[in-house]
């Protein structure tokens, strides 16, 4: 019997317990850049009675990401999708962070988004360090939203002089996502898709724990400490939220961002993570 796909692009923590949640039944495509990290969550998952294949792609590819959907494709309709690839600010330099957390989860959505399955549901991940941002304007918001894929990383806005460090390029990336995901998940409408984001705030996972060990790592230490929750968060927490997304209990929540943050994004603006004047 053939089965439906799931497409997961990453193959970390968050995409993992994603795929755990939701991905049953279904023949799992894992895409990393990291092959190693698509065969370890292959592995783990195909041992915890999963169908899972590992491939090796690069999220900032257009030519990569039409290659896994193809290679997807070939064992069935793709109904679900789960982007959770990303660089953060400590792994990458501005370049790679825009053209892989900005372009490149624009072009996945774009792309998967001609072909998704009548009723399908994906979700991708963008991060609490877009809501930190002062807002942009109506005209910036549109032009993140709807310029087309291929002029998305020659916005001025996005210029090397307007992009002040690797932190400033990961927020106007995951802002980015969130404006995406509305323009787009008008396009999945008409096939009857939904697409969602969900933005955590610290999550527990080698991408957090690259930030723990990096240049700003008591800022995150401390932004945990002071949040209302007093922690990190788990991956299986934001596969609490995915869960609601991708079923039919969310069957009315399209183009929407949900913040997974513990409270930090309420305290950074009026608890104790505000930033002193
Ligand atoms: N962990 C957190 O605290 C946190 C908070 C907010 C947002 N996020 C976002 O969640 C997503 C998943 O991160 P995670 O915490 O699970 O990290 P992770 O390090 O466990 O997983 C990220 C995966 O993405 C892969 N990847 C990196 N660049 C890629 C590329 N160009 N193409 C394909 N794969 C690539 C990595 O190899 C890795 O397997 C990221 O978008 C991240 O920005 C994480």
């Amino acid at each position: 019997m053939k089965k439906d796909v799931m497409l997961l692009t990453g193959a970390g923590q968050i995409g993992m317990a994603i795929a755990r949640r939701v991905g049953y039944g279904k023949k799992i495509v894992v895409g990393d850049k990291s092959i190693e990290n698509a065969k370890t969550t292959a592995a783990t998952m195909n041992n915890a009675g999963f169908d899972v294949v590992p491939m090796e792609m690069d999220l900032s590819s257009r030519t990569s990401i039409l290659n896994l959907i193809a290679e997807a494709q070939k064992y069935g309709e793709i109904s679900m999708l789960v982007n959770a690839a990303g660089v953060s600010p400590s792994q990458a330099p501005i370049e790679a962070i825009l053209k892989v957390d900005l372009y490149g989860t624009a072009v996945l959505l774009e792309e998967v988004g001609k072909i998704i399955k009548q009723g399908g549901v994906g979700v991708t991940i963008s991060s609490q360090s877009g809501w930190r941002m002062p807002a942009l304007t109506a005209e910036e918001d549109m032009l993140l939203a709807t310029t087309p894929t291929e002029e998305l990383l020659n916005l001025d806005i996005l210029q090397p002089h307007n992009i002040r460090d690797t932190l400033h390029a990961y927020q106007m990336a995951k802002r980015c996502n969130e404006k995406r995901v509305m323009a787009e998940a008008v396009k999945w409408g008409t096939r009857g898709a939904r697409l969602n984001d969900i933005a955590p705030g610290i999550i527990v996972t080698p991408l957090a724990i690259d930030e723990f060990n990096g240049p700003r790592g008591d800022f995150y230490k401390n932004m945990f400490a002071k949040c209302p929750a007093g922690r990190p968060g788990t991956a299986d927490e934001v596969a609490n939220v995915a869960e609601l997304l991708m079923s039919d209990k969310g069957a009315f929540i399209t183009g929407s961002t949900i913040l997974i943050d513990g409270g930090a994004t309420s305290s950074y603006f009026y608890g104790p993570l505000k930033p002193q004047e």
